[in-house]
């Protein structure tokens, strides 16, 4: 028999994902950006909001993010001038008493927090199902200023959401012993999903029961949080992002408790970092099987293929 070599194509999900870190964007500042295989402008109005706009004007079709300038609240076009407001609507074109009504470009549901911009994006323009949780961390005192990372890779999302869920391959890949199995629950309808390992941890001060808990909210959001070792926590925000079917942006929000930071901290980050390199080249050179052989260790792998069609509108995600 020969078997299958074919990519079977995601189509790209629905949710809440990150376009940008909100310190990219300052009042003002407009950005050209690629997300969800749409051409996107991003700006910041004088008063601090961030807006995220279908780049094309519906005037003559110039990028609205190259060359377009920020006018209080609105974007005008760099073009011939049409301002655009924060819901799309064109609000004022030079020279002409009427705006016809047809003169709008798509508008997005924007939020901010967590040090991020995310964006709600849904195939069928349907409204956001549930909002980007808090994380609250980056502002308590006792631990380090986030290290912000990003990391373009060509690979759909899936993919990289996927890993997690797979046990097996920490030994091969990462050269580490599986997390220990987790149990998993269920929140926000059955779209967040909290997976708790307890593991017993020695470390230079001792040897303490641990907890890794792993949280993710959507196809996109999820943290990683260790807990057992008093006084001493690490934390890991990831986002990742559909740029287009096969590729993906992916945030990473890194800080640890400030006791650690000077020991411990840097191997952590680094670690962190240099662990999903390895997965790089597995992921870019894979395909993607809708329908995998799978054996008595991937039931994980089942669940989460199961819980991801939540977030497809196509028939052929998940
Ligand atoms: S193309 Fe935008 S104002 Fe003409
Ligand atoms: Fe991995």
């Amino acid at each position: 028999m020969n078997a299958s070599q074919t990519h079977h194509a995601l189509p790209i999900p629905n949710g809440w994902f990150a376009v940008a870190w909100s310190r990219d964007l300052e009042a003002g500042q407009v950005v050209k950006l690629r997300c969800f295989d749409r051409d996107l402008a991003l700006y910041r109005t004088r008063g601090g909001k961030a807006v995220l706009l279908d780049a094309y004007c519906p005037h003559l079709g110039a990028h609205l993010a190259v060359g377009g300038r920020v006018f209080g609240e609105t974007l005008r076009c760099p073009f011939h001038g049409w301002r655009f407001d924060e819901s799309g609507r064109c609000v004022e074109i030079p020279h002409c008493k009427t705006i016809p009504p047809l003169a709008r470009v798509k508008s997005w549901e924007v939020l901010e927090r967590n040090a991020m911009i995310y964006a709600w994006r849904h195939a069928e323009d349907k409204p956001p199902a549930w909002e980007v949780p808090t994380i609250d961390v980056s502002g308590q005192p006792d631990w380090t200023p986030p290290r912000l990372v990003d990391i373009d890779v060509a690979v759909p999302m899936q993919e990289l959401a996927e890993n997690n869920f797979d046990p097996v391959h920490f030994e091969f890949v990462h050269g580490t012993p599986a997390p220990p199995p987790s149990d998993y629950e269920y929140a926000g309808n059955g779209r967040f999903v909290r997976a708790v390992s307890n593991m017993t941890r020695e470390t230079p001060i001792g040897t303490f029961d641990t907890r890794l808990i792993r949280e993710t909210f959507g196809l996109g959001l999820s943290t990683v949080v260790s807990e057992g070792i008093p006084g001493v926590g690490t934390m890991l925000f990831v986002s990742v992002t559909p740029i287009d079917a096969t590729h993906s942006k992916m945030r990473w929000l890194l800080t640890v408790t400030k006791n650690i930071a000077d020991d411990f901290g840097e191997e952590f980050m680094t670690g962190i970092v240099n662990g999903v390199m390895m997965d790089v080249p597995i992921w870019e050179n894979k395909i993607h099987r809708d329908k995998p052989v799978l054996c008595e260790t991937d039931k994980d792998i089942g669940e989460f293929r199961r819980w991801t069609r939540q977030f497809y509108s196509e028939v052929g995600g998940g």
